[in-house]
């Protein structure tokens, strides 16, 4: 994900990369990131974050948590002190809340957001929402960042945080298996593996755009398309029947209760 930011602020000329610097604890990686983006690594994350860059002033600057959550605390233990009030600190780790954040680094201005995976394309959607310290101007740079990644959502609350996670963070995944369930069942049918992903990448994607462009509810868009005893009929009534919508309602539900509880850990 600290990948796709990155990737996205240089591709949009946002910063240029020695306006950027990173920090990975394996030697590998940091040599990797140099070479691909020309940004600075560091072994510290104490030392990215004091570490002064041309054109970047305290109140431009923007610290960003994109750990896994079980390594967040380490990292704000290593960070606690080392921030000064200007600048601002963006968490993209599941479940964090800003007031544990805060706490932990003794620093107010936290940005709380919400990618997802097609981010690393652009093509991502992230859901955001600020702590009151944050200032007006802080906000339009954490839109432009976020930006780089596609599609932005201001929310109103931490609690909606956690239902973009259920919705559209982990959304994809939701889709990947939809996806590969209809590419087994055209191989299934006869269809040699290439070509049922061929079809069923270009309906789902087709499917999207029809129904973003169309302006009409998903069930009127179905409607049009099913005839009396047809295809479709035939179908719907064995997705009802297995559940499908409720499977769907009861996934999202699940992984929004984990998204909470992720937070209390
Ligand atoms: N992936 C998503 O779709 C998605 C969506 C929304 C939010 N998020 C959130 O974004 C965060 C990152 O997710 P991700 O999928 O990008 O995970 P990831 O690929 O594992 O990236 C985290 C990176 O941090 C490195 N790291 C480990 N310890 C570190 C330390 N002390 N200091 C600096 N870097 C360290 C890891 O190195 P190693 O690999 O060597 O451990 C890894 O390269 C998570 O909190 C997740 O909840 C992810």
């Amino acid at each position: 994900m600290a990948e796709a930011i990155i990737a996205g602020l240089l591709r949009r000329k946002l910063v240029g990369p020695e306006q950027v610097a990173g920090s990975h604890p394996r030697q590998a990686r940091r040599e990797e990131m140099h070479v691909k983006y020309g940004i600075e690594m560091f072994e510290s994350n104490r030392e990215a974050v004091t570490e002064t860059y041309p054109e970047v002033t305290a109140d431009s600057s923007m610290i960003v948590l994109a750990v896994k959550p079980q390594r967040l605390h380490g990292v704000l233990e290593e960070l606690k002190g080392a921030l000064v009030k200007e600048q601002l600190v963006v968490s993209i780790v599941a479940g964090a809340k800003i007031e544990t954040i805060a706490e932990q680094l003794l620093h107010a201005s936290v940005v709380r957001a919400m990618p997802n995976t097609p981010a690393q394309i652009g093509e991502g959607v992230t859901a955001w929402t600020a702590s009151s310290e944050v200032t007006e101007k802080q906000e339009s740079q954490v839109c432009a960042m976020l930006e780089a990644l596609g599609k932005t959502v201001r929310v109103e609350n931490q609690r909606q945080i956690d239902m973009a996670t259920a919705l559209s963070a982990t959304g994809p995944t939701y889709i990947f298996l939809v996806m590969e369930a209809l590419i087994d069942a055209g191989v299934h049918m006869g269809f040699s593996r290439h070509v049922a992903q061929d079809l069923v990448h270009q309906m789902m994607l087709g499917a999207v755009l029809f129904a973003r462009e169309s302006h009409k509810h998903p069930a009127e868009l179905r409607n049009m398309v099913t005839s009396p005893g047809g295809t479709s009929a035939e179908a719907i009534y064995q997705m009802e029947k297995g559940g499908l919508r409720t499977v769907l309602s009861k996934a999202v539900w699940a992984a929004y209760q984990r998204a909470e509880s992720l937070g209390k850990i």
